[in-house]
């Protein structure tokens, strides 16, 4: 059977709706002003072992967490609403692991109608095709996790 919407998700579900977003397809936003370390919405999933997590990621799932040393979260699943959070490269989340679980926190005060983001933390595997629509100012183009900019802007600069 199908899982239903956990209590812990049904009650983070009151801080984020979901619609529209100019980034990309459907984002979460903001429903009110949400302070500073507040876990907005916990992103769950179906937990997997790392061999199955290999072989999910090799048919390029974009949904998959790293839980501890012996399985993983795939997050691909209807039941988690998060999984439809954007990638921002000056993200005002970002996703903790905690316990067992993995919670997408505000890094700084959010406004409400904000989109929430947080940063996908994608290697530099095809990173090209990952073009980056954030719309920050300092947008780093594609995306990859925040220790690779420099690397990718200076790839972009050499080739103009
Ligand atoms: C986990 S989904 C996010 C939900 C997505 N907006 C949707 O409607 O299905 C991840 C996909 O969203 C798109 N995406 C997320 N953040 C993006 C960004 N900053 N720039 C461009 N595309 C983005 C990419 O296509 C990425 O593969
Ligand atoms: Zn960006």
């Amino acid at each position: 059977m199908q899982s239903a919407l956990n209590s812990s998700t049904v009650a983070e579900m009151a801080l984020v709706c979901f619609h529209k977003s100019v980034i990309h397809g459907t984002g979460g936003f903001a429903k009110m002003d949400i302070a500073a370390g507040t876990r907005v919405i916990e992103y769950v999933g179906e937990k997997i072992t790392k061999a199955e997590s290999l072989r999910r990621c090799e048919s390029a799932n974009e949904y998959i967490f790293s839980l501890d040393d012996a399985h993983d979260l795939d997050g691909n699943v209807p039941w988690n609403p998060a999984r439809f959070l954007n990638h921002s490269c000056d993200p005002n989340c970002e996703a903790k692991p905690d316990g067992g679980c993995i919670w997408i926190v505000a890094r700084r005060d959010i406004r409400a109608g904000e989109e929430i983001t947080f940063n996908y933390g994608y290697d530099l595997e095809d990173y090209r095709e990952h073009p980056c629509r954030c719309g920050a100012a300092d947008c780093a183009g594609y995306i990859v996790a925040e220790e690779l900019f420099e690397h990718v802007r200076k790839q972009h600069a050499l080739v103009g």
